[in-house]
């Protein structure tokens, strides 16, 4: 049932390139230019004449959605709020009938999630969700939505509903922004494109595996690591630390990389990892900045870099290259190291990679 692999959430490393696949096949008409998705169609005026977007969630599903907030205002100029389901639920939060909520839950069972949007409804919005499980509470609850096509993800540790929470949430506003025109054809095109051989390269940044069983062999026993990122790989490094955490119990945070200096900086030392996520494409300059004030403190730097980057490579301690991506879809492809380091120090400590201590796959009490 594992296919071969020594556990689940490997194999389900793994399967990315071919969920991401099924996740848009059908949706995705890259050549003629076109995505169709049946509860964005049915349902366009509403995300036309949304005043703002709210996406709510928990966990690795609030990180896509902090993903999804880049991309929403980027491509279709809508504004977006990010929030964690169990603070909105009890906040009193303003939500009106111009609102369009999306829920993202792999499980749809999320009881902070449910709540939220429960909430959402009795307040007049329209709540569309992200699911993974067909039928489930969420899919049900929601006036419509969007499945992802990961299949089963036994792992506690959440890998591909992320990047196929991320690959709907993209086609979403994709999609919008053709409605609105926010973007150009050429560019609109080219992202169809790109996203249409996103699986290749996904492909090609699991290569990355054997390296990032290296470097997990020198920082297993690490107590404590840092991830930094910064724009859409902001929220990849928050992802890349909770993977860590959740199934190594090392202890790590994931911080927007310019934030350091507003006091994580003190933190480093020689013992320190620090994991930059640092592609071409992005705020480049400015990351290879951070890294120096990181390099001056002495804190190890393990670099994810654009395959041929020279600049980093001179300043990193260890660097694994990816291939090449825009910036707005990078998260695709720089989250796919990151599940693999934190996958092999677990393992080489000896972890309950699948099941976690205190987890459950599905959160349905709050
Ligand atoms: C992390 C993880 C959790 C879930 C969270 C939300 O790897 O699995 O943080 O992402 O409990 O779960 P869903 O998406 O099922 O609502």
């Amino acid at each position: 049932e594992k296919g071969g692999y020594d556990h689940f959430m490997l194999k389900e490393i793994y399967e990315q390139p071919s969920v991401i696949k099924d996740t848009y096949r059908g949706r995705l008409h890259a050549n003629e230019g076109l995505i169709q998705m049946a509860g964005i169609e049915d349902n366009l005026e509403k995300f036309l004449n949304a005043e703002r977007i709210i996406i709510v969630a928990c966990g690795t599903s609030w990180h896509a959605g902090l993903v999804a907030e880049y991309i929403f205002e980027e491509f279709a100029r809508i504004p977006v709020e990010v929030e964690y389901a169990s603070e909105f639920r009890y906040r009193n939060p303003i939500i009106n009938r111009k609102d369009v909520v999306i829920a993202i839950s792999q499980s749809g069972e999320t009881a902070d999630t449910m709540a939220a949007i429960k909430l959402a409804k009795e307040n007049g919005a329209f709540v569309f969700g992200v699911c993974n499980v067909v039928g489930s509470s969420i899919s049900r609850e929601t006036h419509a939505g969007a499945y992802t096509h990961a299949g089963p993800e036994i792992g506690v540790a959440s890998t591909k509903a992320f990047t196929t929470q991320i690959t709907v949430l993209t086609m979403i506003a994709l999609r919008l922004a053709k409605a609105k025109g926010t973007l150009s054809n050429s560019v609109f095109h080219s992202y169809l494109q790109e996203l249409e051989i996103i699986p290749e390269k996904v492909k090609e940044a699991l290569e990355t595996n054997e390296r990032a069983k290296e470097i997990a062999a020198v920082f297993k026993d690490a107590p404590n690591c840092l991830y930094l990122g910064r724009g859409y790989n902001f929220p990849v490094a928050l992802e890349g630390a909770l993977k860590l955490k959740e199934i190594s119990y090392i202890h790590a945070e994931g911080y927007p990389a310019a934030e350091m200096k507003h006091g994580p900086i003190a933190l480093i030392d020689e013992h320190m990892p620090v994991i930059v996520i640092a592609p071409k494409q992005g705020h480049y300059d400015k990351i290879v900045s951070n890294i120096q004030e990181i390099k001056s403190r002495s804190g190890k730097i393990i670099a994810v870099v654009t395959k041929g980057d020279t600049q980093v490579r001179e300043l990193a301690d260890y660097i694994i290259e990816i291939p090449e991506t825009s910036d707005a879809l990078s998260p695709l492809i720089t989250t796919i190291p990151l599940q693999l380091l934190s996958y092999h120090i677990a393992v080489m400590r000896g972890c309950n990679v699948d099941q976690p201590r205190n987890l459950a796959k599905s959160v349905t009490v709050e």
